[in-house]
């Protein structure tokens, strides 16, 4: 521990500005808003290692707010944790519970606080920051002999991003464009050439990843509800929906109970396409298989002047990046009343990421012209991973995601 981590611990009551005045001594005379726990005792002790563990101050503000505060002292604790962010502290470092500064709030029962919300607003800012980093990476053309692309960006903008990078349901949030790890949850073309396995209540992978779990059934009917929405305004309307991601056909065989007068579905993984053929979906009437990547196929559409009451996307080893430009696709192909939904899983492997992107999803669609509703959904603890590599489900509540265009 040093002065500034000791500061953080609210041992001298009250809190009050005098906190705020030392704790920008402490930044000013430059020690970093991110010094950890950790690095302190290395420096103490003597030890060169660099530590794998990140225990920040705000780490230790947030395992120390007082619950009993006053409206005062919470005001002061929030603006230390403005400081902590102008100088360039990270929402998303781990400590040596692998847990970040919200995840400490959030086991403190301290979500609906003003500190949970300052952080999840850092963990929004950062994403954006973050993406524009990666926009701005160049890679210069490399010589005939020498073909290592070397990136280019500025120290301040690698300083403020944030390196968080989270699985979803085999789903990354970020891509790592300097990546050679093939791993098929997160290499689509790795994955649409790895076998599959269905089991009962599971779809798998050859190395046991979770792409589609019978779990989300009811999550799948809420999904599924939400395509046919535009006939609860018009009961003679002709429903064309568009599922992309076959996976188990739980949300398809919603649809067609739903008997919709078209029902597309997107799938390029051979052996789901096998199940498909299979199982008759090819001798549905209402039925129209687009076998490919939604990438090609839903693209097509576009010029064909299909337009949908309703499109469900939930995919899998794509990131968030994908998702941002099949956006682009929705606002093509939705009709002016049409719902768009998806699986929400966007950071679901940790509660408070989950709550980044929820606000991040909805800047993202407000800049189409789209408006995002969420409906929360409690969910049991899962105890279904015991045959499955990894959890992509790790929140107890899931956040229905509807979109439409917004009311003018
Ligand atoms: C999670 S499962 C879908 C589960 C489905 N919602 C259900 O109710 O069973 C994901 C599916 O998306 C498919 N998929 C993956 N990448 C895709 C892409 N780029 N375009 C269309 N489908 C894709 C996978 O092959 C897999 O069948």
């Amino acid at each position: 521990m040093s002065d500034l981590h000791d500061l953080c611990r609210f041992i001298s009551r009250p809190v009050t500005n005098q906190y705020i005045t030392q704790l920008k001594a402490y930044l000013k005379s430059g020690i970093p808003s991110t010094y950890t726990v950790e690095e302190a005792y290395n420096y103490t002790n003597g030890i060169e290692e660099e530590p794998t563990t990140t225990t920040t101050p705000l780490h230790i503000i947030c395992q120390n707010i007082p619950t009993n505060g006053t409206e005062e002292e919470l005001l002061v604790v929030s603006e230390m944790i403005s400081v902590l962010f102008e100088y360039g502290a990270g929402w998303s470092f781990t400590d040596i519970n692998n847990e970040t500064p919200g995840c400490i709030l959030i086991k403190r029962n301290m979500k609906d606080s003003v500190a949970f919300n300052q952080i999840v607003e850092a963990g929004v800012r950062a994403e954006l920051i973050l993406r524009k980093v990666n926009d701005n990476i160049e890679f210069i053309e490399a010589s005939d002999e020498e073909e290592v692309p070397e990136l280019v960006e500025s120290e301040e903008q690698t300083e403020n991003a944030q390196e968080d990078i989270s699985q979803i349901k085999g789903n990354t949030l970020e891509v790592d464009p300097q990546s050679t790890n093939l791993d098929p949850a997160e290499h689509q073309e790795t994955y649409l050439n790895t076998k599959l396995q269905y089991k009962d209540d599971a779809l798998v992978t050859s190395n046991k990843d979770g792409v589609m779990m019978s779990w989300e059934h009811n999550l799948m009917q809420m999904g599924c509800n939400s395509l046919f929405k535009n006939r609860e305004d018009d009961p003679e309307e002709e429903m064309v929906v568009l599922n992309i991601g076959f996976g188990m056909g739980i949300i398809d065989t919603m649809i067609q109970d739903k008997k919709p007068f078209k029902h597309y579905i997107c799938e390029p993984h051979p052996d789901v396409l096998e199940k498909l053929k299979k199982d008759g979906w090819y001798q549905k009437p209402n039925v129209v298989i687009l076998e490919g990547r939604w990438q090609d196929k839903v693209a097509e559409l576009l010029s064909e002047g299909v337009f949908f009451n309703g499109i469900y996307y939930d995919t899998y080893s794509e990131h968030y990046s994908d998702m941002l430009e099949l956006f682009d696709l929705i606002v093509g192909l939705l009709k002016p009343q049409g719902i768009f939904s998806f699986f929400n899983g966007l950071g679901a492997d940790r509660q408070v990421i989950y709550e980044v992107y929820k606000k991040l999803v909805e800047i993202d669609l407000s800049n189409y012209g789209l408006q995002i509703s969420f409906t929360d959904i409690n969910l049991p603890t899962l105890e279904v991973w015991d045959d499955i590599k990894r959890s992509y489900w790790n929140c107890p509540v899931y956040y229905h995601p509807e979109v439409k265009f917004v009311d003018l």
